[in-house]
């Protein structure tokens, strides 16, 4: 069973090509990061014209690189919510197309719910360890989902069912990254950026609020330590007299990160202790933070964690053909479908086709 998987909910075209929603044969991704970067973010309308011209090269090279024709596919997965509408529209309108021209299935999949199940897709084992080959070991899991879209923790249930568990109150804590390495200066996405500089810089130097922890539940908040950092830089004289104290940049970074991981990582054992689960996902770009992977080693040593790799934590499509194809679409695909900003995740994959 081969999937041919569209996603363009933001700043990533992508295509994928995904067998028994596993395998993942390929895994194209346009970025369009070098276009939004002079701009500190990401702009709707650019971002949609940018979706238009990339999706049938993108979905080409897809299929070139899973060695396939449209021919060998057996159906279609596309992300149509949450995200940019415009943006959307341009992956679930062309999914349509093909979908109705081909006379093919079509599922549409919640984007965060993607990014919740990556860990089971990979070429030969999943991000648990398991083989791709295998139907999925699927128990219960708390899956942290952090992007610069969404700070959520999630309970993904033996059934496939998705609970809440916790969400931002405020910031998502991808975005609070590009935010603070806006305001000290730095380059656009601000996650990489402030990661690499965070590892060269002392963690202690400054003492950054730890919002929410110690108090009970699970959601999360980043405004506030967004705001420390960017008071601190004006306590220091302002953005423009970093540029040549690059020790300070990276004590602020190191000290930032500290702080944004000792949340996350305190909210992630907080929700595996109170639903007494021992397996942990972490998805989404920020999974791909190096200071967060390591604490998670290092503080959650009876957790099983599982990290997708990089090019499954940023968005991506094989991640939705992946969902595709675990997720039960009791009632089939529809035509009718429609792009949304909003989509539950909490709804059986069923009720996101209509
Ligand atoms: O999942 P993603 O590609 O898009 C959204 O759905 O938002 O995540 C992008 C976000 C950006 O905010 C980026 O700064 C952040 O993930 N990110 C990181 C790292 N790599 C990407 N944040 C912290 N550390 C990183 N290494
Ligand atoms: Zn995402």
């Amino acid at each position: 069973m081969l999937t041919l998987a569209i996603e363009s909910s933001c700043d990533e075209t992508a295509a994928a090509v995904v067998e028994n929603g596993r395998r993942v044969l390929s895994n194209v991704i346009a970025t369009q990061v070098p276009i939004h970067q002079r701009y500190g973010g990401v702009v709707p309308e650019i971002a949609s014209r940018a979706h238009l011209e990339q999706i049938v090269p993108v979905v080409e090279q897809a299929l070139g690189d899973a060695g396939v024709t449209l021919d060998r596919i057996d159906s279609l997965a596309v992300t149509r919510g949450p995200g940019l509408i415009g943006c959307l529209l341009v992956g679930v309108e062309f999914a349509k197309s093909l979908a109705a021209t081909r006379g093919l299935p079509l599922h549409a999949v919640q984007h965060v719910a993607g990014h919740a199940l990556s860990v089971y897709i990979g070429t030969e084992t999943d991000a648990w360890g398991d083989p791709v080959s295998e139907p999925a070991r699927h128990e219960p899991y708390v899956a942290m989902a952090v992007s610069g879209g969404h700070s959520s923790l999630l309970l993904v249930d033996q059934d496939w069912s998705i609970r809440i568990l916790g969400e931002t109150l405020d910031d998502a804590v991808g975005e609070a990254y590009d935010k603070i390495a806006k305001a000290a200066g730095l380059g656009y996405p601000g996650g990489p950026l402030v990661d690499k500089l965070a590892a060269e810089g002392n963690p202690e130097a400054y003492d950054f609020p730890r919002p929410m922890v110690g108090k009970s539940g699970c959601d999360f908040s980043f405004s506030g330590l967004k705001t420390a950092f960017a008071r601190e830089i004006e306590r220091l004289g302002g953005r423009e007299t970093l540029g040549d104290r690059p020790e300070v940049v990276r004590d602020l970074c190191a000290s930032f990160q500290a702080a944004a991981v000792d949340v996350l990582v305190a909210k992630a054992k907080l929700a595996l202790r109170e639903n007494g689960l021992r397996r942990l996902a972490v998805v989404g770009g920020v999974a791909c933070n190096k200071g967060l992977r390591a604490a998670l080693a290092k503080r959650l040593p009876k957790t099983q964690v599982a990290l997708p790799h990089p090019a499954y934590c940023t968005d991506n499509a094989a991640m939705i053909g992946g969902a595709a194809g675990l997720l039960p679409f009791a009632g089939g695909s529809s035509l009718a479908l429609n792009a949304t900003a909003q989509l539950d995740i909490t709804a059986p994959a069923s009720a996101w086709q209509h």
